[in-house]
């Protein structure tokens, strides 16, 4: 048996952008989800029959890990609304791919691994509690976890669900924890981790250690509303189809994106805020707002430093940036949201234990 989490995450700049190569920022938020598995004499879900047409990522990642492997029972648990924006799809996706990891096994071939992946970075980025390198606690099965083939793996299930439009923002976000950059290039002064591509599409994935000075805090507004990512990037798709003129304000999303990004390092909280503020008003321009949001937001914004949507907008979520957490969250509530309050840049993937592992071996 073996249980995995991994963090939900929030965009302060630059979803959908992002999706067409333009730079955007995401942090892990405190919110989590975890998965467990145990073998079991039928497919089980969450205690009831598994069925797999309900569940696309588990499917999906059960066929790339799982093929031909014995009956599990699963078991999925966390504080991450489901289709809110805030990544628990990919939350999901990371962690059931480390514990079907944990419980395969991997066959080390000489200094190769057995079954490949395009692995740029060194399998020494852990973030769990089993790392040997921090001194923490070993967990038996969890070496054999990788969190770039992680990562990679969420990626391409996201990119599934989304008709092949999917940045590997959520994905490595949720892997790595902490902030995560995409960028059109790599950028020396951050931590470069690896290059993605999709469809045409490359990305430069960095991390950032954020040294935040003041007392700044995210609140996280729920419409409750439930916003399919994919259906969002279709709607956008068509319209900078029809209007290819428009993409010009997808430039200027990724334009906001970089100067954010400064002020973030820099520790300069207003310079973020006042970024993701005018970075909500071109998604709403696009069409990607929703009225639940704007009331959400409106509420929220004199207490706040910024607000906008994040993730792929339609409903789900807003955040709004504060110093004063607990009147922001009033007034969204007052407004009619449920709110999270997080601090930014949550820990990443992290196996929380493993039993018995590898539970099957397809490749002795
Ligand atoms: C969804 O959380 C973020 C989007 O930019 C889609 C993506 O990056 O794949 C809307």
């Amino acid at each position: 048996m073996a249980q995995a989490s991994a963090p939900g995450k929030c965009i302060l700049f630059g979803e959908h952008a992002v999706v067409y190569g333009h730079p955007a920022v995401a942090v892990a938020l405190d919110q989590r989800i975890s998965v467990n598995i145990e073998p079991s004499k039928d497919w089980r879900l969450d205690g009831m029959r598994f069925d797999a047409a309900r569940h696309p990522h588990i499917k999906s990642l059960l066929q790339r890990l799982w093929e031909g492997g014995p009956p599990l029972s699963i078991k999925i648990q966390g504080d991450i609304p489901p289709a809110s924006g805030l990544g628990s799809s990919a939350a999901l996706s990371v962690a059931a791919s480390a514990v079907l990891r944990c419980a395969k096994g991997r066959k080390v071939d000489g200094d190769r691994w057995a079954e490949g992946f395009s692995s740029t970075q060194p399998n020494n980025v852990y973030h769990g509690p089993w790392t040997s390198k921090s001194g923490k606690q070993q967990i038996q099965g969890a070496d054999s976890v990788n969190t770039d083939e992680c990562a990679i793996l969420a990626h391409a299930v996201e990119a599934e669900a989304q008709g092949g439009k999917a940045s590997p923002l959520d994905s490595s976000t949720c892997t790595h924890g902490g902030c995560i950059v995409l960028l059109d290039q790599v950028d020396e002064t951050l931590d470069w981790l690896y290059t993605r591509s999709l469809n045409g599409v490359k990305w430069e994935v960095h991390s950032v250690s954020l040294n935040i000075e003041e007392d700044v805090w995210l609140v996280v507004g729920s419409t409750g509303i439930h916003a399919p990512t994919a259906l969002q990037v279709e709607k956008l798709a068509k319209l900078l189809e029809k209007n290819p003129e428009r993409i010009a304000e997808i430039e200027t999303i990724g334009m906001i994106s970089r100067r954010g990004l400064d002020s973030l390092v820099k520790g300069d909280m207003n310079g973020v805020g006042r970024a993701m503020s005018e970075n909500h008003l071109i998604l709403r321009n696009l069409g990607l707002s929703c009225p639940e949001l704007e009331s959400l937001i409106a509420a929220a914004a004199p207490t706040s430093l910024g607000v906008k949507l994040t993730g792929a907008g339609g409903g789900g979520c807003m955040i709004a940036l504060t110093k004063d957490p607990k009147a922001t969250s009033e007034a969204i509530e007052l407004a009619g949201g449920r709110t999270m309050i997080s601090k930014f840049g949550s820990a990443g993937l992290s196996i929380e234990y493993s039993k018995d592992c590898p539970l099957w071996k397809d490749s002795e």
